[in-house]
C-alpha cells in the first residue's frame, strides 16, 4: 500500500502520519529480522554517499551498519574529504554524487543544503541532522515510545530545554502529525519559531495533537509519560555555553523534575548528553558551574526510567528502514 521508492527523507513535514507510521512498523519489522539473524539484503549492491560536515557518532554508525546489513556499500565523506561548499557548488556536487550513488546522506549545518542535494541528485536524499531538523532521530524515538508504551497517539510528551534546536522543531512536528500532547517546556525566549509553531498548529489541527508552549515545569511535567531533554548547545553553538546555563539551569532534568511526570514516565534524550564530570570533561564551564551545567543529572540518565540506549540502537533499524522503503530492491 506504501510506496516510498525513490522519495527524499529530509523533513517529517513532507510525510503523512500513515507514511510516519509504516516506516516505524517497518523498522520494527527488520529489527526482529536482525534479532532472529535474518539479513534480507534488501540493498544488495547498491552504494550510499554519506556526507558529514559536523561530527557523529549514532547517525554515522547506524547508516554504516543498516548499509552493509542490507548489502550495500557505505561511503564516508567527512568535511574535508570532498569540494562541497569549498571548491564546489552543492548543486554540482549533488548532480555528480548522483551518477555515482544510489542514495545520499547529509548531516550539515543548513537546512537548505540538504533540500538542494535532495532537489538536484536525482536519487534519493536522507537528512541526517540539519541546523533546523533531525528527523531520523525522531523515527527511533517514536519506535522507543511504541515499544515501552504501546502506542503514540495521546502519548503525553514533555520537551524541556532549549526549544529552539533541531530536535525541539522535528519532536515538535512528529508529535503534531502522530497526535500526540505535546508541550514545550522552556523559557519563552526559548520557543519555536512562529512559523514553525503555525505549520505545527495546522497539523494538530487535523490529527487531534495538543501543542502546549510553557516556561512553567510543574505545568509541562505534569503527568508526562515521556520526558525528553537534549544538549542546551547544539553542534556549532559552542560559544552560546555560559548564556544557555543560566537561562536552563532551572530545566534540568532531575530527580525532582521527574517525580512531577507520570510514576511510569520514561526519560528519554537523543544523545549525546551532559550528564557527569566525565562527559564535561575539557569544558571550563563545569569548574565554574558545576552540576547547574548538566542538562541531566547522572542519577535520572542511570536510573530505571532511562531508555536512551534503546533510542541510540533505534537509531540504526529506523535508518534501516528509510533507507530500505526509499531506495529497496523490492
Ligand atoms: N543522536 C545523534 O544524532 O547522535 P550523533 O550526533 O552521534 O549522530
Ligand atoms: N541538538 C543537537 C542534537 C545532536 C544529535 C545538535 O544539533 O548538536
Amino acid at each position: 500500500a506504501f510506496n516510498l521508492k525513490g522519495r527524499n527523507f529530509l523533513k517529517l513535514l513532507d510525510f503523512t502520519p500513515k507514511e510516519i507510521e509504516y516506516l516505524i512498523e517497518l523498522a520494527a519489522d527488520l529489527k526482529k529480522l536482525k534479532y532472529a539473524g535474518i539479513k534480507p539484503r534488501n540493498l544488495e549492491g547498491k552504494n550510499v554517499a554519506l556526507i558529514f560536515e559536523k561530527p557523529s557518532t549514532r547517525t554515522r554508525c547506524a547508516f554504516v551498519v543498516a548499509a552493509v546489513d542490507e548489502g550495500a556499500h557505505p561511503e564516508y565523506l567527512g568535511k574535508d574529504d570532498i569540494q562541497l561548499g569549498k571548491k564546489e557548488s552543492v548543486k554540482d556536487t549533488a548532480r555528480v554524487l548522483g551518477r555515482m550513488f544510489d542514495g545520499i546522506e547529509f548531516r550539515g549545518f543548513s537546512h537548505e543544503t540538504v533540500e538542494e542535494l535532495g532537489a538536484y541528485a536525482g536519487v534519493p536524499v536522507w537528512n541526517g541532522l540539519t541546523d533546523k531538523f533531525h528527523p531520523t532521530q525522531i523515527l527511533a524515538d517514536f519506535l522507543t515510545i511504541k515499544e515501552h508504551k504501546g502506542y503514540l497517539k495521546g502519548i503525553k510528551f514533555a520537551y524541556v530545554g532549549d526549544g529552539r534546536n533541531n530536535m525541539a522543531n522535528s519532536l515538535m512536528i512528529g508529535a503534531a502529525k502522530m497526535g500526540m500532547d505535546f508541550r514545550i517546556v522552556a523559557p519563552e525566549s526559548l520557543f519555536p519559531e512562529e512559523e514553525l509553531v503555525e505549520e505545527s498548529k495546522k497539523i494538530a489541527a487535523e490529527t487531534g495533537a495538543k501543542l502546549t508552549f510553557t516556561s512553567s515545569v510543574d505545568e509541562g511535567v505534569a503527568g508526562a509519560d515521556v520526558v525528553y531533554t537534549d544538549v542546551w548547545v547544539s553542534m556549532g553553538e559552542e560559544d552560546q555555553f555560559e548564556e544557555r546555563i543560566n537561562l536552563l539551569k532551572a530545566y534540568q532534568v532531575n530527580a525532582e523534575m521527574m517525580s512531577k511526570a507520570d510514576s511510569s514516565a520514561l526519560f528519554m534524550h537523543c544523545l549525546p548528553a551532559f550528564h557527569d564530570r566525565e562527559t564535561l570533561v575539557g569544558e571550563d564551564v563545569y569548574q565554574k558551574y558545576g552540576m547547574d551545567a548538566l542538562e541531566v543529572t547522572d542519577e535520572v540518565f542511570e536510573g530505571p526510567q532511562s531508555v536512551v540506549f534503546d533510542e541510540a540502537e533505534n537509531r540504526m533499524h529506523t535508518i534501516k528502514a528509510i533507507m530500505v522503503a526509499t531506495l529497496g530492491n523490492q
